[in-house]
């Protein structure tokens, strides 16, 4: 199996060094700008701590974990490292708007680059990794990357004109989701059920939802139809919903992500 090496181990950077460690890799490499977080990062997982040039040298996929506007110079940083390589690194960016074409004027037009777009549930296993891959990287090399990458949760294929607006769903979506969360326990909790409680059957009712949806497998609809009896007390929840514009903002939500500038 392969090497793979992270420059970046913040929120997303760890999240997937996390996953990685529980994948086949035969070893992973951490730096960090702040090396401390990178070691604490090591004692949990068991990466060596190492310096950006050497991650640089020795991985043989390297995931760029640093935010997009320091992405140029951590590349700059590496990048004669990388070019002198017998055994070109497959470089990995996650940095949310640079496009694989910026990546290679960066990195060099013949260098092979992956660009993914990971969520935060990849923290737990349960992340959804979108991910799109330059032509100069062979289908062994993208293999054993999704390979290595599986703990993360499911990776999806995605044509790059698509991924911002696929981001809007799965790189967003979380705070949304959070956001339904926090309202549906703020309900429970107006209707005397203690905070702690109405947190968790929100949480967990969300999870067996989307379980149903992807399982079962069935559409919103059908769900919602499912739970909704003739008369019940469901339908009048969806209708206060619908009077307080509930799906039209969360599209609005969508497309105000998917219009912001980087
Ligand atoms: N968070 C998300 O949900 C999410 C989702 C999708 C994509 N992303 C992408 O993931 C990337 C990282 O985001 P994040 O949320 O994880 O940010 P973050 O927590 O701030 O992590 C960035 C990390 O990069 C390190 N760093 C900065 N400059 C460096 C350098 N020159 N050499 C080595 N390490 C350096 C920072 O080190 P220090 O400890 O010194 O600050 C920090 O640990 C971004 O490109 C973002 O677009 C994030």
């Amino acid at each position: 199996m392969a090497t793979i090496g992270f420059i970046g181990t913040g929120s997303m950077g760890s999240a997937l060094a996390r996953a990685a460690a529980k994948g086949p890799w035969e070893k992973i490499w951490l730096a960090n700008r702040t090396r401390a977080k990178a070691e604490k990062l090591a004692a949990e997982i068991g990466g060596e701590v190492t310096d950006n040039r050497t991650a640089a040298a020795k991985a043989d996929f390297l995931v760029f974990g640093v935010e997009p506007a320091e992405l140029p110079e951590v590349i700059a940083e590496v990048r004669d490292v990388l070019d002198g390589r017998e055994n070109k690194a497959v470089a990995v960016s996650m940095a949310a708007g640079v496009e694989l074409a910026r990546l290679r004027a960066c990195l060099g037009e013949a260098a092979p680059v992956v660009r993914i777009m990971p969520n935060i549930p990849a923290a737990v296993g349960a992340g959804v990794i979108l991910y799109t891959a330059a032509p100069t990287v062979t289908e062994a090399q993208l293999s054993v990357f999704l390979r290595g990458m599986a703990a993360a949760g499911t990776c999806v294929a995605m044509e790059e004109g698509r991924m911002k607006a696929a981001t809007g769903v799965t790189g967003c979506g979380p705070a949304f989701a959070a956001l339904f969360a926090e309202a549906l326990a703020d309900g429970a909790v107006a209707c005397g059920v203690p905070r702690a409680e109405a947190k968790k059957l929100a949480a967990l009712t969300l999870l067996g939802s989307a379980k149903m949806l992807l399982d079962a497998p069935m559409d919103p609809e059908g769900l919602k139809d499912l739970v909704c009896s003739p008369g019940g007390s469901t339908i009048q929840g969806v209708r206060a919903l619908e009077n307080g514009a509930f799906r039209a903002a969360v599209i609005e939500a969508v497309i105000a992500t998917f219009e912001k500038k980087f």
